[in-house]
């Protein structure tokens, strides 16, 4: 993007003649100043599109321009130079808003490159906030948030397949937004005013699971005493979730596979065949695919619900939208207790922004909640934090040993806050924003792989 328009800010004259006549080599239009002050009041006459500014000036430092400059309406874009690469400043100036950081002494290259980085990165942030708004207009994922580009994939990829009546996938861990996914390919469809069902698969016993699914007839078994229509026939015209879908039976696997080939039912105890016109949406939190691989999924099902698939990124993979959803939960929170609580401390912030998030955003809402009830000041606090979110974030300095991995990391987790909790499996649950089942299958599995290994 040459010809865009640069402040440069810098008390050291050697570092920001040569800074200037870099980037203007490069055909941007760069004005100069010698201090934090001077810098905010260029700013303040006509935005740059972005600001290159140092980290130590002996009137305002970096943060503080950096602060003065959000005030000033919307977020410039902000790299800060430093001659103290620690990664400390560095995350700092990253927490406070800014976009990157570039260590002195500068290479040439270094800096042309970042500029053009962020120029361009911001270009297309710039792009997708303008088609969000307008997918939002269209469709209505409004009850979605979040802006990292892993999400606006998911935008387009609801918007793609509502219009069209195919079986979804949706794949991710918990807590991802799963379900919500599935409610926003609902609304968006034309089944909107239509049923939106939700079977959750693992929540029933397999024999319930089937006359759930498919209904029943009087007499099919002890205790049907009248017939009964089944969630499929009931989201007749409309979608059904099938949650859970990898704790399916192989019988009821087999059995969906049928309805979803033919778009027929029969209820249990019925000869009757019942045409369906229902989308099916199916959803899990396992890999599914290493489920076909290990024998425990049909293949051929597999692929019948893997028409489209949607891979919902677990919140440590899109950081920056934690402060969003952060914000959005504390404002819906706080409006339902009738609180005057607005907006988090930024050391808060830095905490919320460092957690590892196991729980994802269901997690994320948990805390934020409960922050709001016991919160006493207009800004959220660390303190109102609950212990295990806050203790990742100092044991990140020293406790968790280097390399370790994700997997080790998230054993180490669990263990950590059922150690907190006296064992209290419920409450462990609760505080990691999972609910019980999905402890016990983490639990479950980690006590398969410890045999094994062992
Ligand atoms: N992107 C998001 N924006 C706003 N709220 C979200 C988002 N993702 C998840 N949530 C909220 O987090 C909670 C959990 O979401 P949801 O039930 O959809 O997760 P899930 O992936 O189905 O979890 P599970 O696998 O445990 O069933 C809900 O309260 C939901 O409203
Ligand atoms: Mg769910």
């Amino acid at each position: 993007m040459t010809g865009a328009s640069l402040l440069v800010a810098d008390d050291d004259r050697v570092a920001r003649d040569l800074l200037v006549e870099i980037l203007e080599r490069e055909g941007y239009r760069v004005r100069a100043a010698a201090g934090g002050l001077e810098c905010v009041q260029l700013a303040e006459a006509a935005p740059p599109d972005l600001a290159l500014v140092d980290l130590r000036m002996p009137d305002l430092d970096g943060l503080e321009v950096l602060r003065r400059l959000r005030g000033l309406g919307p977020v410039p874009l902000v790299l800060i130079l430093t001659a103290f690469a620690t990664i400390d400043t560095a995350i700092d100036a990253i927490r406070a808003g800014a976009y990157d950081y570039l260590s002195k002494p500068f290479r040439v290259d270094a800096i042309t490159l970042a500029v053009r980085r962020a120029l361009e990165a911001h270009r297309l942030l710039r792009e997708n906030a303008h088609y969000r708004a307008e997918l939002r207009e269209r469709y209505r994922v409004e009850n979605l948030v979040g802006q990292s580009p892993r999400m606006v994939d998911v935008y387009k990829l609801i918007a793609r397949v509502a219009a069209l009546d195919t079986t979804v996938l949706v794949e991710g861990e918990t807590g991802t937004g799963k379900e919500l996914v599935a409610r926003a390919i609902h609304y968006a469809s034309r089944r909107a005013d239509r049923p939106f069902v939700v079977v959750d698969c693992a929540a029933l016993p397999e024999t319930l699971v089937e006359s759930e699914l498919f209904g029943h007839e009087r007499g099919a078994f002890t205790g049907a005493v009248a017939s009964r229509r089944g969630l499929l026939e009931t989201a007749d015209g409309g979608t059904c979730v099938l949650d859970e879908i990898g704790e399916l039976s192989s019988a009821l696997q087999a059995k969906l596979l049928r309805v979803l080939q033919e778009r027929t039912i029969r209820r249990v105890g019925g000869n009757e065949t019942i045409t369906l016109d229902v989308r099916v949406i199916a959803a899990t939190n396992r890999d599914l695919k290493r489920q076909v691989t290990s024998g425990s999924f049909r293949e051929d099902l597999y692929y019948r619900l893997n028409v489209v698939g949607v891979t919902m990124p677990p919140l440590r993979e899109r950081r920056q939208d934690i402060p969003l959803l952060a914000q959005h939960f504390l404002d819906k929170y706080a409006r339902a207790a009738d609180k005057r609580v607005s907006g988090f401390a930024r050391e808060t912030l830095a905490v919320l922004a460092d957690h590892g998030w196991p729980g994802n955003v269901r997690e994320l809402e948990h805390a934020v909640e409960r922050a709001v009830a016991l919160s006493s000041s207009e800004l959220i606090l660390p303190d109102d934090l609950p212990d295990h979110v806050r203790g990742a974030t100092a044991a990140r300095g020293g406790g968790v040993p280097d390399g370790m991995t994700l997997e080790d990391m998230k054993r180490w987790y669990v263990a950590k806050v059922l150690e907190d909790t006296g064992g209290n499996k419920v409450r462990a649950a609760e505080l990691l924003g999972i609910d019980r089942r999905t402890l016990y299958r983490i639990l479950d599995r980690q006590a398969m792989e410890e045999d094994a290994g062992s």
